[in-house]
């Protein structure tokens, strides 16, 4: 398995790059490990570089896209907290399409049809395309058309020729899994209808430094982005940035919408693109300094949750994980928690079940699983989905469990209202 090292920055060119975190070697966080297997893990060196010059930050290596997202164990649909936010998005994207029906929205890594889903119900013409087989099959089954390809040039032209081009190009959690960003948008020019509106959604770079989001650093995620650099970005292929907003989900994401340049038909927001920009020069994050700082921290979750956990386990107090996350591994992983103080995890996601945790090799089961175990104490790895993770498990509280929210600061909590 290959990876390259990253010399410039994706957006800019720049070679002025920072490396200001290093999490050591780690293994491909959505890799788990079948425990009959004897196959050899692959591990990877994992920091983050920051460009001088826009202020985009980058992993310092890309590892292989076919070797993370051929077959992709994550299912965007397992979470109801997401399957609303795809909802809320369908409503809030048609009204500001003007309100009509029968539009065409195309979804870029529509991973199972989660917001294509509702789309379809608001009255949309939807097509997806994700690279993940296992995914698109599953899509197409449910008569969500997926494409089983990555987003390239072959692929936006045969859309083209069959369907038209698109009103609304959609591309939520994953453009920063794409290395040749310009690539990307180039082919979206080609797809996308001159009235057309793009929507971008990912996890806001400045929640990631202000609130210690450190664990959601994996190899998959390449850039960790901020407003600015997307708006050059923007500009240099041709394309306006129009309006940007802000959303909880997954720690805090933004969502862009940008347009081909001179397409005034999609209502734009300067005030609001100018809030955010002022946001991030105010919060320093055009400079190396606030990295810094960020990654000086990361040392101290890691103390906190070791003690927590060490002191569990000399009280002879078992703790369970839910939520096989990515992010969980990062987190474990950085940490060195093995099963000797999380001795499972659980997780709804059947691919993930009776499998290891890569690198730690926790064992993954069912959540079934903890009404047999009964834990005193979940850790919830899926820190972003920790209200819905707590009222699923309500029987854990009536025996007194615990909970451990690890991130944006160590809690242990009783119960959902004391998120
Ligand atoms: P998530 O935090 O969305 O992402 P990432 O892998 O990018 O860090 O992962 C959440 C995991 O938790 C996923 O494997 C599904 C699982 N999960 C459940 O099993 N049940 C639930 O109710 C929720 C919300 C998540």
């Amino acid at each position: 398995m290959m990876f390259s090292k990253v010399e410039k920055c994706r957006i800019c060119g720049s070679s002025e790059l920072t490396k200001y975190l290093d999490l050591g070697i780690m293994p491909l966080a959505n890799s788990y490990v079948d425990p009959k297997s004897n196959e050899k893990e692959n591990a990877f060196p994992l920091e983050v570089v920051l460009c001088s010059n826009c202020s985009l930050s980058m992993l310092s290596i890309i590892v292989s896209p076919e070797a993370m997202f051929s077959n992709y164990v994550y299912h965007s649909s397992i979470s109801r907290t997401f399957q609303n936010h795809c909802l809320e998005m369908a409503i809030g994207v048609k009204e500001r399409l003007g309100g009509k029906d029968g539009l065409f929205v195309l979804d870029i890594a529509s991973n199972d049809g989660c917001l294509l889903r509702e789309f379809r119900k608001k009255g949309f013409k939807v097509l997806g395309v994700d690279p993940a087989k296992n995914l698109a099959e599953k899509a197409n089954k449910e008569g969500i058309a997926t494409i089983p390809e990555f987003w390239q040039e072959s692929v936006a032209l045969e859309i083209i020729k069959k369907h038209g081009k698109a009103d609304a190009i959609t591309a939520t959690n994953v453009f920063a899994h794409v290395d040749d960003v310009h690539g990307f948008l180039g082919n979206v020019l080609l797809a996308l209808s001159d009235e057309g509106v793009l929507i971008i959604e990912a996890p806001y770079a400045l929640n990631l430094i202000k609130h210690s989001e450190f664990d959601t650093i994996y190899h998959e995620h390449l850039s960790y982005f901020l407003v600015k650099p997307l708006k050059m970005l923007f500009e240099m292929n041709g394309m306006e940035l129009r309006d940007v907003e802000e959303y909880n989900i997954h720690g805090g994401s933004i969502r862009l919408f940008a347009t081909k340049k001179g397409n005034t038909s999609f209502a734009a927001n300067p005030e609001n693109i100018k809030a955010f920009l002022e946001l991030e020069s105010r919060e320093k994050l055009y400079s190396a300094g606030a990295y810094f700082e960020f990654a000086s921290k990361l040392l101290d979750i890691k103390i906190e949750l070791l003690s927590l956990l060490s002191r569990l386990h000399k009280e002879g107090k078992m703790v369970a994980g839910y939520g096989a996350s990515a992010k969980g591994n990062t987190m474990l992983n950085y940490c060195g928690i093995s099963s000797d103080f999380v001795e499972f995890i659980v997780d709804e996601t059947p691919e993930k079940q009776n499998m290891l945790y890569a690198g730690n090799h926790i064992p993954i089961y069912p959540a079934s699983e903890l009404e047999k175990r009964k834990p005193e104490y979940i850790l919830i790895l899926a820190w972003n989905f920790a209200k819905e993770i707590i009222e699923k498990t309500a029987k854990h509280q009536e025996r007194s469990g615990k909970y451990i929210v690890p991130i944006p600061k160590m809690r242990v909590l009783s119960g959902a209202e004391e998120l």
